[in-house]
C-alpha cells in the first residue's frame, strides 16, 4: 500500500483536523461497504490506534521502560450479528475475506492477518464470555508492516468491538495482556507489552511512560504546538517473525542470568562492567543497550515534561546509536534517515531522530519544529531517495486517544 507524503501540513491544527477527517472517512467507508454487503447498518463499531515509540525500544520484554504515543491513525471495525456461529471478516485495506466458526475454540487459519482477530476471540472464549457470530468490515489508516503496530491496532480494535458486543468492559491491563497473548499464540511473535498497552491506554496530547514490570503508567504531556512528531517510513517492510526478535530476547535472558538478576531492568552499568570478563562480548553489548536505554527513557520523559527539546533530541540520537551498534536492530535505510536528520540539525528544525519499534526496516521518528515541517519533509524525501533509491513516506501525527467504541 502506498501512502502519500504530507507536504501540506504546516501546523499542528491542520494535522489534527486532517487526521480526524481521515479516520472519519475510514469509518464511513467501512460502514458504507457493510451496508452494501449486508443491506443493513452495522450495529457495533470500534477503533484502536497504531503507535510510535519516542524512546525505549527492546526494553519492554526486559521489564523496563517505554515512552510511546498513540498515533492519530487507527484501525476501525464495524460489525453486525450474523445470526449464527459464523464470523466473516472483510478487510478493505488488503482486500481479503476470512471466515470461521465460533462453534469450537477458534484456531489459527488463513489469511494470516485474520489470526490477530482469531487470537483475540479465542482470548474471550477462554474467559467464557458469551460471543455471538458476526459479520465485520475492517479498514485501517495505520501503515501495514511499517513497525507502527498495525497488528496491535487490529487486536485492540477487535477486543473493543467484542466488549461492545457483550456489553462488558474488560479491565484495561487484562485487555492489553489478552491482545498480547493473541500475538504470541496466533501470530507467533513473542512481543512485549508496549504496543497493546499504548493502543488501549493512549491519551490525546500525551505520551505514555510505561513501567513494563509494575505496569504503572504516567501520562507525559505532548501538546506544545511548536514541535511535532514526524514519522519517516523507510518503506522497507519490517518483519518480526523472522527470528531476530526472538534471538534478542534470548540474548537478554542470557545476560540477565549471567548477571544473576531476574531481568535486565534490575542490572546497572556498574554490575555489567564488573562482569565484563565473564560475559560474552555480544551478550555484553545487548545488555549495555537495555541498561542505557532504560535510563535514557526515564530521562527523556522528564525532558519531554519540561519541554527541553534539545535534551530529548540528544537522547533520541543516543538511543539510535545504541540500537544500531549494541543491539544491531537497525539497517542502512533507518541509519540513512537518522544521518539525514542529523545533517539538517537543530537549525534546520530537527531536534532528534531515531529508529522506532522492532527495527530491521519500518519507521524512524523525528521530533521537529512545526514551522519547519514542510522543508524537512522535502529534504528527507529527496536525500533518502537519492541514497537508497526508495521513496519514503512521511507524515506528522499528534498524540491520539487509545481504543474507543464508536457504536455499541
Ligand atoms: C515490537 C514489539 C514490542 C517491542 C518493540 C521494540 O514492536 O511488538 O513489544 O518489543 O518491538 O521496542
Amino acid at each position: 500500500m502506498v501512502y502519500k507524503s504530507n507536504f501540506n501540513i504546516a501546523n499542528a491544527k491542520a494535522a489534527i483536523a486532517k487526521s480526524k477527517s481521515s479516520n472519519q472517512r475510514s469509518e464511513f467507508r467501512a460502514a458504507d461497504i457493510f451496508l452494501k454487503i449486508y443491506n443493513e447498518n452495522p450495529r457495533w463499531a470500534a477503533s484502536a490506534p497504531g503507535r510510535v515509540n519516542l524512546i525505549g525500544d527492546h526494553t519492554d520484554y526486559n521489564d523496563g521502560f517505554v515512552l510511546p504515543m498513540a498515533l492519530d491513525r487507527r484501525t476501525t471495525i464495524v460489525a453486525g450479528p450474523s445470526g449464527d456461529k459464523k464470523v466473516t471478516l472483510h478487510d478493505l485495506t488488503v482486500g481479503e475475506t476470512a471466515s470461521f466458526s465460533l462453534g469450537a475454540k477458534v484456531t489459527c487459519g488463513e489469511p494470516p492477518w485474520s489470526n490477530y482477530v482469531r487470537g483475540v476471540i479465542a482470548g474471550f472464549q477462554n474467559l467464557n464470555l458469551p460471543l455471538v457470530g458476526f459479520n465485520a468490515v475492517l479498514h485501517s489508516t495505520v501503515p501495514l508492516g511499517g513497525g507502527l503496530s498495525s497488528s496491535a491496532a487490529l487486536e485492540v480494535a477487535t477486543a473493543t468491538l467484542l466488549e461492545a458486543m457483550i456489553r462488558q468492559k474488560l479491565d484495561p491491563v487484562k485487555k492489553a495482556l489478552l491482545c498480547q497473548k493473541a500475538e504470541h499464540d496466533y501470530a507467533g511473535v513473542r512481543c512485549g507489552i508496549m504496543d497493546q498497552f499504548i493502543s488501549v491506554m493512549g491519551h490525546k496530547n500525551h505520551l505514555l511512560l510505561l513501567d513494563c514490570r509494575t505496569r504503572e503508567t504516567k501520562l507525559v504531556a505532548m501538546s506544545d504546538p511548536s514541535v511535532e512528531v514526524l514519522i519517516v517510513n523507510t518503506n522497507l517492510r519490517h518483519k518480526l517473525t523472522d527470528g531476530e526478535y526472538g534471538k534478542r530476547r534470548a540474548q537478554c535472558e542470557a545476560a540477565a542470568s549471567a548477571l544473576k538478576v531476574p531481568a535486565l531492568r534490575d542490572a546497572t552499568m556498574k554490575m555489567l562492567k564488573a562482569a565484563t570478563r565473564q560475559i560474552d562480548p555480544l551478550i555484553f553489548r545487548r545488555a549495555r543497550h537495555v541498561i542505557s536505554e532504560n535510563s535514557r527513557t526515564k530521562r527523556a520523559a522528564k525532558s519531554f515534561s519540561s519541554g527541553d527539546w534539545r535534551k530529548v533530541g540528544e537522547l533520541m540520537y543516543a538511543s539510535h546509536a545504541s540500537l544500531r551498534d549494541d543491539y544491531e536492530v537497525s539497517c542502512p535505510e533507518l541509519d540513512a534517515v537518522v544521518e539525514i536528520a542529523q545533517a539538517i540539525g537543530v537549525t534546520g528544525g530537527v531536534m532528534g531522530c531515531r529508529m522506532t519499534g522492532g527495527g530491521f526496516g519500518g519507521c524512524a521518528v523525528a521530533l521537529v519544529k512545526t514551522a519547519q515541517v514542510e522543508a524537512i519533509t522535502r529534504r528527507v524525501t529527496e536525500d533518502y531517495q537519492q541514497r537508497t533509491n526508495i521513496i519514503p513516506t512521511l507524515f506528522v501525527s499528534c498524540a491520539g486517544d487509545g481504543a474507543t467504541t464508536i457504536k455499541s
